[in-house]
């Protein structure tokens, strides 16, 4: 079927679409109730349907006869280990785990933190906890332990997996001593801490909450999976908002199964057994949805890559791992392309390879330059989709369906929009814009399957957030157009989110820290252009008067201050002492102009501004700092 007819059946009449689509699934139950509204209006899917998704995404394809197919893959340059995982392996695993969950006293509706490196006891903790009906909260290891702390507070686990450590570039990351300090710092105290020893070096405390992950698995019992309904929270996952404190995405069970099992036929265009690797981490929603969930729900096999496009041990890796394992479709994140074309700008390593099994290369995470996708499209020589989602939606919202047909691509634009999604670009009195003109880019209600059902104990924010600034349409956060063909360009967030490495960071909750430091008066964060990392978070910072710290000794304590707070991740490096920042009138801080500045973009001075000779004092500023020449570097 082609894409046109198919998209506009789902978008008028959204539940016979995704009556059929969830028949592809082995539910306990099966659903009556298609679409209906939860006790807070909300939209829900498959109400009265029940399943499971660690049956689904293991047991189920035994009993179909794939045990002996290879479930994981999991290859780690870091550790210079490759191991291939059954799914007949992976049900032991998971079942043994959650057993020992169990023993722990974990149940249906309890919550569970993980906070793992990319190793395949990360994977066994998510199904295992699948398989009990407890919601599990992945946290990116690249975070701090303030963060894990502020995410414990929230979602009050019951138990922490963890692992001794994780393994960056010639560093190695102690998780297991990182989780001990979040838990001293938060409120909540989880009654235990499940670690995994991956004897590597670190020194493992003896706290009382203690359980090692091979002791507990060693003596627990195998566990079958539990039914639960359709709209029961299969995780939380927090994201940032453009607050300081971030968003706990609660996603369901059934409409997620569902649409992930769409997406991996119709928009990656996978088969059943094809080996599928979307190289992002398990602790953000490119791993949930695209390592995890949908690739196991689909009997593919799916890559557990513990590495970097570079370094690991060179800008070669990802066209060895495409070629070892046969990857028929991959995904990643168009930063990690820049860093590998950087590194080898002829493509001279992809030589080396025989890539003949990859049929796609998917982008997405961030904008994807139109440099990048030439230059993967020419090296690669298979058709490159740039394809555009979020956290909240789970799932792709524009893509190129190329389970359904090749669509042209265009350069810039994310192509159209996806099943279920009925794109509307909103000026801002919540009127269509015509084509090629900016505005908001929304979805009108209601949203498809698989998308968040609700924020973690803050429904409020929630509506606040997504569902009131126009109502009857969910707001994306993302500004872009429609060209004349349908064709979507997103050209950025709207709001205070930047999006460093592909990694979604709030520079509200920067600025906060920021502003804690002693000598600081008042700052403002704010990303500007990166070659390398597309964005990266610059701060500018007023002094309280009498406070005379060199730049050097300021730089470095406020550095420090946001990495041990907010992590490694947030790349935060600049800093720039400025006299005043340009304000309107009622105090509000200019930062699209003060980013404009940054990036040499054009601006106008907007008519609103309290002071205007703040602004040549900003550009003098920026250009005596040389802020031009260290934009390029990769820090
Ligand atoms: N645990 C601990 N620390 C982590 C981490 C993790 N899981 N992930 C990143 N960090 C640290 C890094 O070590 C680095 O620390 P440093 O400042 O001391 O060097 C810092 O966080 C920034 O990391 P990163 O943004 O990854 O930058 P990098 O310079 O190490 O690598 C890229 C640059 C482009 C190679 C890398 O960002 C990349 O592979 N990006 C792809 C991202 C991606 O897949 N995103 C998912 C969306 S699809
Ligand atoms: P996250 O929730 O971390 O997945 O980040 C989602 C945000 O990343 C989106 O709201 C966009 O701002 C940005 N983003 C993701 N994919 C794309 C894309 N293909 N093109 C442009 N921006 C993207």
């Amino acid at each position: 079927m082609k894409y046109k007819e198919f998209y506009n059946r789902s978008i008028q009449n959204p539940e016979e679409f995704w009556k059929e689509q969830m028949q592809n699934l082995a539910w306990y139950k099966k659903p009556n109730t298609i679409l209906s509204r939860d006790s807070d209006n909300h939209f829900e899917w498959f109400k009265d349907g029940e399943l499971n998704l660690s049956y689904l995404c293991i047991d189920k394809h035994i009993e179909d006869g794939y045990g002996h197919q290879n479930a994981i893959i999991y290859d780690s340059p870091v550790t210079n280990t490759k191991q291939n995982i059954t799914y007949s392996e992976l049900q032991y695993e998971v079942s043994k785990l959650a057993g020992g969950l169990n023993d722990l006293g974990v149940v249906t509706g309890d919550t569970v933190i993980i906070y793992m490196p990319m190793i395949p006891q990360a994977i066994y903790a998510m199904l295992a906890c699948a398989r009990i009906g407890a919601i599990h909260s992945v946290v990116f290891g690249g975070f701090a332990p303030h963060e894990l702390a502020i995410r414990i507070d929230d979602c009050e686990p019951k138990v922490v997996i963890t692992a001794s450590n994780g393994i960056e570039v010639e560093r190695i990351i102690p998780y297991k001593p990182f989780v001990d300090k979040a838990i001293e710092e938060s409120k909540h105290k989880p009654n235990y801490v499940v670690n995994y020893n991956r004897k590597q070096g670190v020194e493992i405390s003896n706290k009382s909450y203690d359980i090692d992950y091979d002791v507990l698995t060693a003596k627990a019992s195998i566990i079958e999976p539990v039914p639960v309904s359709s709209t029961h929270p299969l995780y939380i996952l927090y994201t940032s908002g453009t607050t300081g404190t971030p968003k706990g995405i609660i996603r369901d069970s059934g409409g997620y199964a569902t649409a992930l099992k769409f997406s991996m036929k119709y928009v990656y265009g996978v088969d059943e057994g094809d080996v599928y690797w979307a190289a992002s981490d398990v602790g953000w929603v490119v791993g949930h949805s695209y390592i995890v969930y949908g690739p196991l729900l689909n009997r593919n096999t799916t890559i557990l890559f513990e590495g970097k496009p570079i370094k690991t041990p060179d800008a070669s890796t990802f066209w060895r791992v495409i070629s070892e394992h046969k990857v028929k479709v991959m995904f990643t994140a168009p930063t990690a392309i820049r860093a590998i074309k950087k590194e080898d700008p002829q493509g001279e390593l992809i030589k080396q390879f025989d890539l003949s099994s990859l049929k796609y290369q998917f982008l997405a995470g961030e904008r994807c330059d139109v440099a990048t996708l030439k230059w993967t499209e020419n090296k690669l020589k298979v058709p490159v989709i740039d394809h555009w989602w979020q956290t909240e939606s789970g799932w792709p919202m524009l893509a190129n369906m190329v389970g359904l047909e090749l669509l042209k691509i265009k350069p810039g634009s994310s192509a159209k929009p996806v099943c279920g999604y009925d794109i509307q670009i909103l000026d801002e009195d919540g009127v269509q814009t015509s084509a090629n003109v900016e505005g908001y880019v929304t979805v009108k209600l209601p949203l498809p399957p698989g998308t968040l059902s609700n924020l973690w104990r803050n429904p409020e924010r929630y509506k606040a957030g997504y569902l009131e600034r126009f109502e009857g349409y969910y707001f994306s956060g993302d500004g872009g157009y429609k060209d004349e063909d349908g064709y979507v360009f997103i050209t950025g967030r709207v709001d205070d989110i930047i999006n460093v490495a592909g990694h979604r960071l709030s520079t509200a909750e920067m600025e906060e820290i920021v502003a804690s430091h002693k000598s600081v008066a008042e700052c403002a964060v704010f990303g500007i252009h990166c070659d390398i990392k597309g964005q990266k978070p610059l701060g500018l910072v007023v002094l309280k008067s009498g406070e005379t710290p060199s730049n050097e000794q300021l730089q470095n304590e406020i550095v420090n201050t946001v990495r041990n707070n907010i992590g490694a991740v947030a790349s935060f490096k600049n800093v720039l002492v400025v006299k005043r920042l340009p304000k309107t009138r009622s105090g509000k801080i200019l930062r699209k102009l003060l980013r404009n500045i940054a990036n040499s973009t054009e601006y106008k001075t907007p008519s609103t501004i309290d002071d205007v000779a703040i602004i040549k004092e900003i550009e003098y500023i920026y250009k005596t700092h040389r802020l031009g020449k260290y934009k390029n570097q990769l820090q």
